[in-house]
């Protein structure tokens, strides 16, 4: 069995909870490996007793799950309401034109994946946005193509460097 196999099949036999559901092991796989492949469809479907159909129903209609591999470093930019009063809009548009992408998605190269939040959970620090999941508040589109150039860079050292709320 390959790695891949073998990973997804871990990740789908060995879910802690009681209750496990078709959504409950996409989550699991998705927590794993970052997208859901092919291989974790069938794999799904065999475990659920359920039909490849009914898992990529599932999986189509939740828009967060990734069918492909995800890229290199991941940018989120809040556009919730404490945000969007606060000047969300125009560092969406800084890391949008930093990155070469008109909407949310990945760019060509698979090094960034830009996406838009409703909440990252830290209101009072408006607006806020996340490089890899390290939160950066009092985001401006300064610090928004900064973080993009960084992601984007593999010779600028290290893209989470002034993430966080200190400073
Ligand atoms: S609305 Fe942006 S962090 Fe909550």
């Amino acid at each position: 069995m390959d790695g891949l196999k073998e990973r997804i099949r871990r990740a789908v036999h060995n879910q802690p909870q009681p209750t496990v559901t078709i959504l409950s092991s996409l989550l699991s796989v998705e927590d794993e490996l970052g997208y859901i492949p092919r291989e974790a469809v069938e794999e799904v479907a065999g475990y659920n007793r359920v039909t490849v159909n009914d898992v990529w129903a599932v999986v189509s209609f939740y828009p967060n799950f990734r069918t492909v591999p995800p890229c290199e470093h991941r940018i989120e930019v809040c556009w919730g309401p404490s945000c969007h009063l606060v000047g969300a809009m125009p560092v969406i548009e800084s890391v949008l034109e930093a990155a070469g992408l008109a909407e949310e998605g990945d760019t060509p190269d698979g090094k960034l994946t830009v996406r838009y939040n409703t909440c990252l959970g830290a209101c009072a620090l408006a607006p806020v946005m996340s490089i890899d999941h390290h939160l950066v508040g009092r985001a401006d589109p300064k610090k928004g193509r900064e973080l993009v150039g960084r992601a984007l860079d593999n010779n600028s050292g290290d893209p989470h460097e002034g993430a966080g709320f200190r400073g």
